[in-house]
């Protein structure tokens, strides 16, 4: 066990950080997925802060990009995006990989929206499908909040039955409806990577409530919850998970699919910082 994780400490100096370069009052948090990083060059007033400049966050080991903060505007609401999320596979304990998420409720932001890229366990899903999360399974082995409770955020045993706000998720149906995005609501699994899951535990998957499979999401979520964000996610269905189709899975089709499902993936993204 990792004896001093001064969280408290690495959360100011961020936050110091940051405010020394903007004074941007973000509401909306926006952590974006697998080949989905993209959407940050869409806002207006942009400013990127690396996490080189950002002294006490993780940084990105994967996917050759430093990871940075950006701040900009978006349908006239003021937006936080983390664009390159550490994952809990590259090794930092999860208390680290969601620091960022502290920060955020530190700035201001009350409503943090998750997207991921994530394997299909529902056998009624396709790749491309866009899935809005409404409840997980926590199967990473541990959690985020493990350690001294930082009191300054929320409750030593924070509730979760509503962790994926679900007033947001039934002013979201209508408007995706509307906008002809088809949508799917389902649960989604969190397994620690970096290997894919055999086909045994996709289908124990299954069994458990599962109707999707990815390595992030899950702990951003529970510290959202923890700060009493309001949180809303989403997955893109990259693949089905192992063992659904006759064939291998690898990173470079869960990207590519990824790209191919951008401009739904953008459009929906639109509605939700919309009723963020
Ligand atoms: N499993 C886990 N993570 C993933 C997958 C998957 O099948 N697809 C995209 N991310």
């Amino acid at each position: 066990m990792v004896k001093t994780l001064n969280y408290q400490e690495r959360i100011d100096t961020a936050c110091k950080a940051i405010r020394a370069e903007t004074d941007a009052a973000p509401s909306v948090g926006l952590i974006l997925g697998s080949g989905l990083g993209d959407f940050c060059d869409g806002l207006e007033n942009r400013l990127e802060i690396p996490f080189s400049r950002i002294p006490g966050l993780p940084t990105p080991t994967v996917e050759g990009h430093q990871g940075s903060f950006v701040f900009g505007t978006f349908a006239g609401r003021s937006i936080a995006a983390l664009r390159g999320r550490v994952h809990y596979y590259e090794g930092y304990p999860q208390g680290d990989i969601t620091l960022p998420v502290r920060v955020m409720a530190k700035l201001g932001v009350r409503t943090l929206i998750l997207t991921n890229a994530a394997g299909g366990v529902n056998l009624d899903f396709h790749p491309g499908d866009l899935m809005l999360i409404a409840d997980h399974i926590n199967f990473s082995g541990t959690n985020p909040l493990i350690g001294p409770n930082l009191d300054e955020f929320g409750p030593r045993f924070p509730d979760m039955s509503d962790i994926y706000t679900r007033g947001l998720r039934e002013k979201l149906r209508p408007l995706a409806a509307q906008a002809g995005l088809e949508l799917r609501e389902g649960v989604y699994m969190m397994y620690s990577g970096p290997s894919y899951e055999t086909p045994a535990e996709i289908r124990a998957f299954r069994a458990l409530g599962a109707d999707a499979v990815g390595m992030s999401t899950v702990p951003e979520a529970i510290i959202a919850r923890h700060c009493g964000m309001r949180v809303m996610g989403v997955s893109c269905i990259t693949n089905m998970a192992a063992g659904v189709l006759p064939q291998a899975l690898n990173h470079a089709e869960v990207v590519e699919a990824a790209a191919r499902a951008r401009g739904n993936f953008t459009r929906l993204l639109e509605l939700m910082i919309g009723i963020s």
